[in-house]
């Protein structure tokens, strides 16, 4: 696309045994004037598409075969002069195709492509070849449509691409539409594909964990083959997050540096292959549904969408790709995008009580946590059927009548009285077999025929893709919510499937199992809100295993993690904060020891859950007059910054996979207020900590710098931006798990 790009540079015959093919359009016509700003354009006498964001530019061309090829994403390109028509890659020698040299856009399993596809299909003849070529177009505004259509057969792929200008990000989306008279059958259904530029040396960033432990940080230099990162569990998982970033080399930092990152909108078996093409070089990165046990037959005139799958650019490092992603999030997924809402802070039973919950209790730890300032009440796990351990009950969605004998009414008026809103745990998806609801209908329950179910926390999955299965759990939610005044719930989902058969459906059908499953969940979802529309939701997958830009367009806040211990904590919610905005980032203060045995002290958990969704989840009864009064300051200082950390941009300036000291810094949306959190986790006796540049202030402005205790050295109350920047704070933090936090006012 460029010049220097290699699909404009070899144009020679190919030498061994392929066709020559005749240039069908004007090569490298320049045309004259500055890049138009519409954000989807197409060049006709080159036969481009220009998709454009504030500062990145995606063109795509019609090369002389008539196939969809990508050209070019990164920076802004400014003139019209730098757009050149596409050309397939030459073919040099037959074991090395043109079509798999060339960057496809969209390419099906066919003729000689052998990277990974977008698309693979069987057709009721028998045959297996698919390839792709351009049909049509229609622009809409942000929005291009281009429809690709199979050499031979009706069959037609729409790919959709949205623009999102103010936030750098494009969306793809494929749509396979089957307009022959046979069945097709669909054996693997991508979004699509990115490709960064030619070259060799990228680094590639992943998220990567288990239950307690989500959203770990890796990174890796890419090399010929593939990396697959993939969910084949059911949901989006703990163990890899649909989320990826590229930098050319190791070139990037947080603060510079060009970095092409992209996630996927999904929840269910999701994958993303990471590949380096051992001939061409060629740098893509493939997402969709997982294809593995994925068949989907498309009877005529039926057409199968896939994800959205976004992608982005930026030149300024990994911190400003996490800060568009958040932005993102909030201005265009969340489901408050429209008129954006602070999270309240909430309190959570499930650490204090687990499965032992009932009125008298519950009151209990409600007024003393409305006396701490907490908005939302939140009764976890127990207060149903015979819920008293995880044994029973899930699937029994009435109120337990010894634990609350005059149902949930007298609770949820009491905590409404104490001037908090009331959230209430669920875990539709699941039945215990001790459970009436699986007496009723074993049927129900994801099962092969004959085979063992295997249990997991004593549960099965209820088979959701099963229209009657979705209608009832929508049904029974709906109740419980038009009968009590619950403005929250927390939508838990406590394992992955397992014997994921469905016999009542057709044998050709039952794959779709993993697809349904999660667009009925989808659908639940979208209905319980429309029905309700102050109602909030939490998804929650035994913490951080169902978070994702799908769950995101229709939940206000996800669980991070099981593991609410302070100091793990930190390199979670890192790893987290990379591709997801800290509003959504729901964060406990929890009683101490922790699960790993660890003590911090109380205003060090403070300090590391107020850098996302504040929440409580201690046990209220054990603390002390001292604990309550620092938590109230705490919680008040929140809701000071509370819109500066949800709303504002994010600067990671010390990472805790780096050294003894993190630093989270926080700058609200008009630059008005600044919040730098900092953990020292262990300090070398009589080291000194350097001073600690902050970022992304007005170099010109002066800072009111006021602190939340007596640690910062600077007897200053008045700072410059520059000197903050450039100078720096000197933070007095000292021995173990340490922490603090400064807030900056600029002085108007
Ligand atoms: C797993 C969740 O992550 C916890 O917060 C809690 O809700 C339990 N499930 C309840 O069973």
């Amino acid at each position: 696309m460029l010049r220097t790009a290699k699909h404009s540079r070899n144009r020679q015959p190919a030498l061994w045994g392929a066709l020559m093919f005749p240039l069908l359009c004007t090569p490298l016509r320049a045309l004259e004037g500055a890049m138009n700003s519409a954000p989807v354009r197409y060049v006709p006498d080159l036969r481009v598409w220009v998709l454009g964001t504030g500062r990145t530019t995606y063109v795509m061309g019609l090369n002389e075969r008539g196939e969809l090829q990508t050209l070019y994403w990164g920076g802004k390109l400014t003139s019209d002069h730098d757009l050149s028509a596409a050309r397939s890659h030459a073919e040099h020698v037959s074991f090395d195709s043109s079509e798999t040299m060339t960057n496809l856009e969209y390419p099906g399993w066919g003729g000689r492509y052998y990277n990974e596809p977008a698309l693979k299909v069987t057709l009721a003849s028998g045959v297996r070849d698919l390839v792709l070529k351009y049909a049509s177009q229609e622009i809409r505004g942000d929005t291009l449509e281009i429809r690709l259509k199979d050499i031979q057969y009706d069959l037609f792929v729409k790919l959709i691409y949205k623009v999102f200008p103010g936030e750098d990000i494009i969306c793809k989306q494929a749509v396979i539409e089957n307009h022959t008279p046979q069945i097709v059958t669909v054996e693997g259904a991508q979004s699509g594909v990115w490709y960064v530029p030619e070259g060799e040396g990228y680094r590639l960033t992943y998220l990567t964990g288990r239950w307690a432990n989500e959203t770990q940080l890796i990174r890796e230099a890419i090399h010929p083959g593939k990396k697959v990162l993939e969910s084949r569990r059911g949901n989006t998982s703990h163990n890899l997050n649909p989320w990826f970033a590229i930098d050319a080399g190791g070139e990037a930092d947080e603060e510079q540096g060009r970095v092409w990152f992209g996630a996927l909108g999904w929840s269910g078996n999701w994958k993303l292959v990471v590949e380096e093409t051992p001939a061409a070089h060629q740098v893509r990165v493939t997402g969709g549904y997982n294809d593995f046990d994925f068949s989907w037959p498309l009877q005529p005139g039926e057409s199968l969408g896939t994800p959205p799958y976004y992608g982005g650019f930026t030149s300024r490092g990994f911190g400003e790709a996490s800060r568009l992603l958040h932005r993102f999030e909030r201005d265009q997924i969340l489901p408050d995008r429209a008129h954006p809402e602070v999270r309240p802070v909430l309190y959570n039973s499930w650490e204090a009580t687990t499965f032992d919950v009932d009125e008298a209790g519950q009151k209990v730890l409600a007024e003393k946590a409305a006396k701490l300032g907490v908005e939302l009440f939140v009764m976890d796990d127990g207060w149903f059927g015979k819920r008293n351990d995880d044994h029973a009950g899930l699937g029994d969605w009435y109120v337990n009548p010894q634990k609350f004998p005059h149902g949930l009414q007298p609770l949820i008026r009491y905590v409404n009285s104490l001037g908090m809103d009331f959230g209430l745990w669920f875990e539709p998806e699941m039945v215990n077999p001790d459970s009436d609801l699986y007496r009723q209908h074993p049927d129900w329950a994801m099962n092969f025929p004959g085979r063992p179910r295997s249990e997991a926390r004593n549960q099965l999955v209820l088979n959701l893709a099963r229209e009657d299965v979705k209608e009832y759990i929508f049904g029974v939610l709906d109740k419980i919510l038009s009968e009590n005044k619950i403005k929250y719930i927390k939508w838990d989902m406590n394992r992955h499937f397992g014997e994921p058969g469905w016999p009542e459906a057709p044998l050709a059908e039952q794959k779709e199992i993993w697809v349904k499953y999660v667009r009925n969940v989808y659908e639940i979802i979208d209905r319980l809100r429309a029905r309700h529309p102050s109602l909030d939701i939490e998804a929650c997958s035994g913490g951080g295993g169902r978070v994702d830009l799908g769950i995101l367009e229709r939940v206000n806040i996800v669980w991070t993690s099981d593991n609410t211990e302070a100091f793990d904590r930190l390199g979670i919610q890192e790893g987290f904060s990379l591709a997801y905005t800290p509003k959504v980032m729901s964060a406990w203060v929890t009683d101490v020891p922790n699960l790993n045995g660890r003590s911090t002290p109380l205003s060090y958990r403070f300090l590391v859950a107020m850098q996302g969704a504040l929440g409580i989840g201690a046990n209220l009864n054990k603390w002390s007059p001292e604990d309550f009064a620092l938590a109230a300051r705490m919680i008040s200082t929140y809701k000071s910054i509370r819109e500066t950390v949800q709303q504002g941009d994010l600067y990671r300036l010390c990472s805790p996979r780096e050294g003894a000291l993190t630093a989270n810094q926080y700058i609200s949306a008009h630059g008005k207020q600044a919040v730098l959190f900092a953990f020292l986790h262990s300090q070398q006796y009589v080291r000194p900590l350097p001073a600690l540049c902050l970022r992304g202030l007005d170099a010109n402005a002066l800072y009111r710098v006021k602190r939340l205790d007596e640690k910062v050295v600077e007897q200053q109350p008045v700072l410059s931006g520059s000197f903050l920047m450039q100078h720096g704070l000197n933070l007095d933090l000292r021995g173990d798990y340490d922490s603090t936090l400064v807030i900056l006012e600029r002085i108007e």
